[in-house]
């Protein structure tokens, strides 16, 4: 070990040598300006991640699951008349937040500081239950952007419906 050392600092040592100083060098040429770079190309369409739940998100479905909303089923999965109500509920109350493309990235959605759940990563929807998502939709996530908006208990399934059908179709 000590050897070691040793040879390290005269390793170090030998390389040291004065060198002569050099002339101060004329002013640089200004340099014609280069056009500017394209812009980047757009990001992929709802990129997967990572928008992870945050605490007061967990506490709510927390809550949810103590209500027994794990053990519900969408009454309204599948059918046509369902997923086109809600469409029509999802354009007009949470596409601002949640997007167009599921992936949390509407006008208002994009501004807030813990996003909307993305609706179209796979890992994320898988996250929670149908039920405790409804219970979300019905309740809203105290201390977060998510309030409760006053869907009908059927509405909340209709909008569930469709965005199973939408973001999770394959
Ligand atoms: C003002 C913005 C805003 C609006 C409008 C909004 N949400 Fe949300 N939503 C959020 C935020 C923020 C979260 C919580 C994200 C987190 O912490 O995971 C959330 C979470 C959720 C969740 C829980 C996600 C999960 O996988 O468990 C569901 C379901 C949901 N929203 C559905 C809706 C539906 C349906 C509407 C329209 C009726 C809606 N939201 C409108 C902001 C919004």
């Amino acid at each position: 070990m000590h050897a070691l050392v040793v040879l390290f600092t005269i390793a170090a040592c030998g390389g040291e040598e004065t060198k002569p100083v050099e002339a101060a060098k004329p002013p640089e040429a200004p340099k014609a300006v280069e056009p500017a770079p394209p812009p980047p190309a757009p990001a992929p369409a709802a990129a997967a991640g990572p928008y992870t739940p945050d605490d007061l998100a967990k506490a709510a479905y927390e809550k949810a699951k103590a209500a027994g909303a794990d053990s519900q089923e969408n009454p309204k999965q599948g059918k046509p008349e369902a997923i086109a109500a809600g469409k029509t509920e999802y354009e007009t109350k949470c596409v601002s937040c949640h997007g167009a493309k599921g992936d949390g990235m509407g006008i208002a959605g994009a501004a807030l500081p813990q996003k909307p759940a993305q609706f179209a990563w796979k890992e994320r929807w898988d996250a929670t239950s149908i039920g405790v998502k409804h219970w979300t939709i019905m309740n809203g996530i105290q201390g977060t952007a998510m309030a409760p908006l006053g869907l009908t208990d059927d509405q909340a399934w209709d909008a569930l419906a469709y965005l199973e059908s939408e973001f999770q179709k394959q």
